[in-house]
């Protein structure tokens, strides 16, 4: 007999559908396709040597720490070292406000598992973070998209959503942000804005999930003071991450937050996995501490810049005019915006993907049923040589297209 596993599924995981973004893992693994829809760091950047050295001597001189396992809430160490580094920053913190998680993804798997019922509205930014908006949905929680522009989430949609949301009996408790070098618009929001929005929680009692995985990587000027920074309530939920200042390859990140809430994360963490791996913990604690991690994070935002110059002074030699796009002082993504006119950029992608060129349309990034003519680029992973050839062939692309929508338009 064979089983019908759709009827086995609880209620709950029916929700969960694959994220679009992961079916670009397999195409991104084609040799011949020179990639911009991964959100991943540059191959070449991994340190390797460093790495492999640090491995060595956490096996030879401490074979138990690192082998082992470690309390659920990470090594104290480590959470020591992210503490002061925090609290350098400005977001001050004490090692018992953290808690090491596997990648920050889990950090909002965990949130959202122990802040949202079914049904909950919660608020993310629009466009959004694809991993993000899953992780809530896939607790049930419901996306609702605040509007943005070049300063970040626009403070009157959000009020007029939380009010709206209120009136129908559905109070929004949660705002998601990815507020340095957003994923996927490239949008830093101004200091002013997350005053603003920050006001706006206190007023409306609503928690703050501060994401940050690309901060560390500005490449002109560093970033705003972040939300914990200025917060003075404790009501910002701040997220971090080794993935793209050092590997993703050992999936360790981390989760600042008020105790009892840490303590409910730490409970949620213990059915997950135990514990996060010790052997990541202790290499990105022995690479931390001697101060290699910030070295290299200068490293990678010189390296970063160079491939944000090639993709954006290529997009502007080389894309028709009507193509609009952000021009990111920082991180991984460049967020394209085409005329309404064009066919949907998930056509343009097809088109591009028939030349071996990948990116990721627009619409899987929305709540509100947008994004359907814009598209988010990475500059993060492939080489400038990749970067100028793509970019050189979707304009060769885009041009046929501007082509025949003015014989369309022409003809009308
Ligand atoms: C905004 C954002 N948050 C979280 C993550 C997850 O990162 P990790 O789990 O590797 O720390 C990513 C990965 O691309 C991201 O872009």
């Amino acid at each position: 007999m064979s089983i019908e596993w759709h009827n086995f599924f609880s209620n709950r995981t029916r929700n969960i559908t694959g994220s679009q973004i992961r079916q670009f893992f397999a195409l991104t693994e084609k040799p011949e396709i020179i990639s911009f829809a991964g959100g991943f760091p540059g191959n070449d950047y991994f340190p390797e040597e460093d790495i492999s050295q640090a491995l060595t001597r956490l096996i030879r001189e401490d074979s138990r720490q690192a082998l082992q396992y470690s309390p659920t809430e990470g090594s104290y160490d480590l959470r020591k070292v992210l503490s002061e580094k925090m609290s350098r920053d400005g977001k001050s913190c004490e090692a018992d406000n953290l808690i090491i998680t596997d990648g920050s993804q889990q950090g909002l798997d965990l949130l959202a598992r122990i802040l949202i019922n079914a049904g909950d509205p919660v608020l993310v930014e629009e466009p959004a973070y694809i991993g993000g908006m899953s992780a809530f949905k896939s607790y049930g929680g419901v996306t609702v998209g605040i509007e943005m522009d070049s300063e970040g989430p626009i403070p009157s949609s959000m009020e007029q959503t939380i009010k709206k949301h209120t009136r129908d009996g559905r109070r929004p408790k949660v705002f998601y942000t990815v507020p340095n070098f957003q994923n996927p618009t490239g949008i830093t929001t101004s200091l002013q804005r997350r005053y603003e929005i920050l006001a706006l929680a206190s007023r409306y009692n609503i928690i703050i999930i501060e994401d940050n995985p690309y901060g560390d990587l500005y490449f002109e000027e560093d970033v705003p003071l972040s939300y914990k920074a200025i917060d003075r309530e404790d009501r910002v939920l701040y997220l971090g991450s080794y993935s793209k200042i050092l590997i993703p390859g050992i999936r360790i990140g981390w989760l600042a937050g008020p105790k009892p809430l840490i303590e409910k994360v730490s409970m949620a963490k213990q059915t997950a996995d135990l514990c996060s791996s010790s052997l990541g913990q202790q290499l990105a604690y022995s690479l931390s501490r001697n101060g290699f991690v910030d070295k290299h994070i200068g490293l990678l935002r010189s390296l970063y810049r160079e491939k944000r110059d090639a993709m954006i002074d290529s997009m502007e030699q080389h894309f028709p005019a009507g193509i609009n796009f952000s021009r990111p002082g920082g991180g991984f993504f460049i967020w394209v915006n085409f005329p309404a006119y064009y066919p949907a950029s998930k056509e343009l992608l097809d088109l591009a993907l028939q030349q071996n060129v990948a990116f990721v349309h627009g619409e899987g990034f929305s709540s509100n049923g947008g994004g359907l003519h814009s598209a988010r680029f990475s500059f993060s992973q492939p080489c400038i040589e990749d970067i100028l050839f793509g970019i050189r062939t979707l304009g060769e692309i885009f041009w046929e297209v501007e082509a025949d929508c003015s014989v369309k338009i022409a003809s009308q």
